[in-house]
């Protein structure tokens, strides 16, 4: 006797498999929504950090640079600054952006260069912030060296 799949047999399996794959999606949405919170430090967003986030979009930021690697790859990756620029020191970080802020554009022949915003010292320190809080969010080791 040859074996074969019947209509009704191919179709068990195409809405059987269909709605198994469709709850395996929504386990796995379920988990990671879960998490966030507690990945993103989300009680760790201060009126200073959400500050910080508007001027990054305001002055987008993101146009050139990438942020847990999302944006644009002109300029370098920006989640771990502060601890490439500020060894994770926090006052050490908001000098060094204060001057980094200060002096664009660089006039560094060939070197890409970086526009002036002309932000007063409260907003870059927003920026700080803003930069500081992004450094902690859990992003699985990403990015995969100190230089971004
Ligand atoms: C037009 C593109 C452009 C925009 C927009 C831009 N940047 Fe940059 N940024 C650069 C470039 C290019 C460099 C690298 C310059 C260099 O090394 O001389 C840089 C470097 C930096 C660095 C130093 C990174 C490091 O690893 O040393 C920081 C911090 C920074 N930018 C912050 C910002 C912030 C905050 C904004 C938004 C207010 C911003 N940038 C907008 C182009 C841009």
């Amino acid at each position: 006797m040859t074996e074969r799949i019947t209509k009704s047999m191919a179709k068990n399996i195409y809405y059987g498999g269909g709605i198994f794959a469709l709850m395996i999606f929504i386990a796995l949405t379920f988990d990671t929504v879960q998490q966030i919170p507690e990945r993103s430090n989300e009680v760790d967003m201060t009126p200073s950090v959400v500050a910080g986030k508007k001027l990054w979009e305001d002055n987008n930021c993101v146009g050139c640079h990438t942020l847990i690697g999302e944006g644009a790859y002109y300029a370098p990756e920006l989640m771990n600054v502060f601890q490439r620029r500020g060894g994770s020191d926090e006052a050490v970080f908001k000098a060094y952006m204060k001057g980094w802020m200060a002096v664009q554009p660089i006039e560094i022949p060939n070197r890409r260069k970086m526009p002036q915003f002309n932000l007063t010292d409260n907003q870059v320190d927003n920026l700080s912030d803003f930069l500081i809080w992004t450094s902690k969010v859990d992003a699985n080791e990403w990015p995969p060296t100190i230089e971004g």
